[in-house]
């Protein structure tokens, strides 16, 4: 960065200027590039025996991950397919070209940008698009399940707009919408955001539709969590239910690349432009072509088996869901069936609360995260458990599979059995399941770390 100096790590001749630069003693920076192998590969034996129940996590394809490490990693393309500032570009236009096609396709739209490196800069393309610093935006809160780019010191904050939150109906997991009529009507927010981390049911586009046209608000609906389900025709259809504009990242529920997309079905082609132009120059210069040409294969392998991923995705988290209410968990919404998505959520405070008991489960090979619950105290002291079931649906776990979990829970939480017990368990259910389902090359291992040179080095 400039302006800023690296440390020398050991003495060493000084540089031009006289400015030291940092130097190593022999063989240590091979040593260090040993430990950093040493422990992704640690990481992913630990994962290949663990039970992943993270709702934003999934797994890459084989054919996705091997254009990770493709030379497209190493190059740039500014602008658009056949509209670039760089020489050099042709393979990434025919692939770019493919990826927006099948980007199109798979959810019906006219408009996809495939540029945003992740969903927060997704988000920031919309912000940076479809607002000015001062306006208004509609939101939910933190607190009912909303991400970080709608807070003040997120993407929000970044583009100078002011959340206007929505009511929330805590009984039933989602916005409470006669409240939020009256609160839309009252204050007029410029754009009206749908989407959460926390996503258990879909949001009431339907009936918020008509006070939106009234006060003249865009919606945008953040899709991150569900892009998969949508994909999969398992979710509510945003883009069919008046919203202007999807963002999402690109591997969660889909289980494609770390990346972001745009997806809109809009005439206006003012709208195409400024949208285009937050992604690029806006919020990107290089837009990651690796992970937009692994995008491509995600898309055309979710065309082909999401379907089936999305529909099992759902039917595992119900079951997980309802094993886990039959063994006396809190789990929320059971009047609704628990949850429509990959996600369910679980008040933990009589098992010792969210922080404690996310730890416990880690410490069992059970990975999940400890999350907020509406009516919680303290934001520092979350009630509750966030789990979802991309990952284990991914390895081609099914329903009993899910009361197998579920009885896991319930053995290191209610039977007092010890982490070092249920760790043994979850390791014997996981290694009936670390091969890729669902995609083309299905079958591969998982978990593989790919040594492409076969030695360490010296
Ligand atoms: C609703 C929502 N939007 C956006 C994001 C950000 O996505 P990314 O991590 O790809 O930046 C997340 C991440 O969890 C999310 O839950």
């Amino acid at each position: 960065m400039a302006g800023q100096r690296a440390r020398p790590v050991s003495s060493g001749s000084g540089g031009v200027g006289g400015s030291a630069v940092p130097t190593a003693n022999p063989g240590e920076m091979a040593a260090t590039v040993t430990r950093v192998r040493d422990a992704v590969r640690r990481h992913s034996l630990r994962f290949e025996r663990a039970i992943p129940l993270i709702a934003s996590e999934n797994l890459l394809s084989p054919y996705a991950k091997e254009l990770l490490i493709s030379d497209f990693h190493s190059r740039y393309a500014e602008g658009l397919p056949g509209e670039r500032y760089y020489e050099g570009n042709e393979q990434v236009d025919e692939v770019e070209e493919i990826c927006l096609a099948l980007a199109k396709r798979l959810f019906r739209c006219s408009f996809a940008d495939v540029r945003p490196t992740s969903g927060t800069v997704a988000n920031m393309a919309v912000l940076k698009a479809l607002t000015e610093p001062g306006d208004l935006v509609g939101t939910s809160r933190l607190a009912d399940g909303a991400h970080i780019s709608s807070a003040s010191f997120g993407a929000f904050g970044l583009r100078g707009v002011k959340p206007v939150y929505y009511a929330w109906d805590a009984e039933r997991m989602t916005i409470d919408v006669a409240r939020t009529r009256e609160i839309l009507r009252a204050v007029r927010p410029k754009v009206c955001l749908f989407g959460l981390s926390l996503f258990l049911f879909p949001m009431p586009l339907d009936e918020l539709r008509p006070t939106l046209e009234e006060i003249g608000a865009r919606g945008w609906y953040d899709a991150a969590h569900v892009l998969g389900l949508i994909g999969g025709g398992e979710f509510q259809d945003p883009l069919h239910e008046g919203c202007t504009v999807m963002s999402a990242s690109t591997h969660k529920t889909l289980p494609g690349p770390q990346h972001g997309i745009l997806l809109g079905s809009m005439e206006d082609s003012e709208v195409v432009r400024r949208l285009q132009g937050g992604a690029f120059p806006g919020v990107t210069s290089n837009h990651h072509l690796n992970a937009m040409a692994a995008l491509a294969v995600s898309l055309a392998e979710h065309i082909e088996f999401g379907r089936e991923y999305a529909r099992q995705t759902v039917a595992n988290a119900r079951a997980l869901a309802q094993a886990l209410h039959d063994r006396g968990f809190d789990v929320l919404a059971p009047n609704l069936g628990f949850t429509r998505s990959h996600t369910i959520a679980v008040r933990v405070e009589k098992e010792g609360g969210g922080e404690r008991v996310a730890k416990r489960l880690a410490d069992s090979g059970i990975i999940s995260n400890k999350n907020l619950l509406p009516g919680d105290k303290s934001p520092k002291h979350p009630g509750g458990l966030r789990l979802g079931t991309p990952e284990v649906t991914r390895l081609g776990m099914r329903e009993k599979e899910m009361e197998r979990i579920a009885e896991l829970f319930e053995d290191l939480l209610h039977r007092g059995k010890s982490e070092a017990e249920v760790a043994r368990a979850a390791a014997e259910l996981k290694s009936g399941f670390t091969t890729l389902k669902f995609c083309f090359g299905a079958g591969e291992a998982a978990y593989r770390y790919y040594d492409l040179v076969g030695r360490e080095p010296s």
